[in-house]
């Protein structure tokens, strides 16, 4: 848990990473540097966590938000969620399952479908969307290609609800993610959301840029060794227009909640 200096209380954020597993604690602490309360939540692989990612019970996280919404320096009674990955589809499913007290939710590269593991919640069971590995190529891995579409049956039983959710969502979606097809996963969001009757998502896509929109100055990593697929996997993304975007993506971030769970605009001063 990380959290602004002073007293006082600040803007609660669960922060989720995806399937490289651990504990990562960097995007908390610096966001909390900008007036939040920033819980990085590991899921598995740290402490006494499991070691593998077999399946994920929402519970964990709805004890999660219930820590947040009753921690002294956490000030109520909403909070927002950021995930990057696999990290991105358990926000979404934590803001549609869960939905109480959960009003801005931050997506990086997020599919629209539960993946890898099985999702369950009480009764609830949501199949993770498979991929086709015969369609892997040699070397590193793209899997860009080789997930199955999550529109065609029977994937769609892997769908996530986000109408359910509160919303706002913010999609923030590399063009050139070749982990999974985020640009059209947005889309699909989008239309999801607007065929229930709900507000359009805030989308911002990034040209040039792959799976891991890290906070500003974090050297995108070409490759991240996946521990659900014990494989490395190829990102995507160019230097240059990554770490532009990764400026950006940044101080959108910021604004988002400001606005959504502050109701305030945000001063723009450093660029950290
Ligand atoms: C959750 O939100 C509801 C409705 O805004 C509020 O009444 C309640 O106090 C919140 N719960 C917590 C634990 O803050
Ligand atoms: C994918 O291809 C690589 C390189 O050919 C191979 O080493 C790896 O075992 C394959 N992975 C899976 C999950 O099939």
């Amino acid at each position: 848990m990380w959290s602004s200096a002073g007293k006082g209380q600040f803007p609660g954020i669960i922060d989720l990473y995806g399937s490289i597993g651990g504990l990562c604690e960097h995007r908390a602490s610096l966001l909390a540097g900008h007036g939040f309360a920033v819980l990085a939540l590991a899921y598995f692989q740290f402490e006494d966590l499991p070691e593998n990612l077999s399946d994920v019970r929402l519970e964990y996280f709805e004890e999660a938000l219930a820590l947040m919404l009753r921690h002294p320096q956490v000030k109520g009674p909403n909070i927002g969620l950021i995930g990057v990955s696999k990290g991105a589809d358990l926000c979404l499913s934590m803001a549609a399952f869960l939905k109480d007290n959960i009003t801005a939710t931050v997506l990086i590269n997020a599919c629209v479908a539960n993946t890898l593991v099985p999702l369950y919640y009480k009764d609830l069971f949501v199949p993770e969307l498979g991929c086709d590995q015969t369609k892997n190529k040699s070397g590193l891995m793209d899997l860009r290609d080789m997930w199955n579409n999550p529109l065609e049956e029977p994937n769609h039983q892997s769908l996530i609800p986000l109408e359910k959710a509160q919303g706002p969502f913010l999609f923030l979606v590399g063009m050139d993610d070749h982990n999974w097809k985020s640009d059209v996963y947005a889309r699909i969001a989008c239309e999801r959301l607007q065929a229930h009757g709900k507000d359009r998502p805030q989308i911002i896509y990034y040209p040039e840029t792959g799976h891991c929109i890290e906070p500003p100055y974090f050297p995108p990593p070409i490759a991240t060794v996946h521990f659900v697929l014990g494989e490395a996997v190829f990102n995507g993304g160019k230097p240059r227009a990554q770490s532009r975007a990764q400026l950006d993506a940044w101080q959108r971030i910021q604004t988002f909640f400001q606005k959504y769970l502050n109701g305030e605009k945000p001063a723009r001063h450093s660029k950290l």
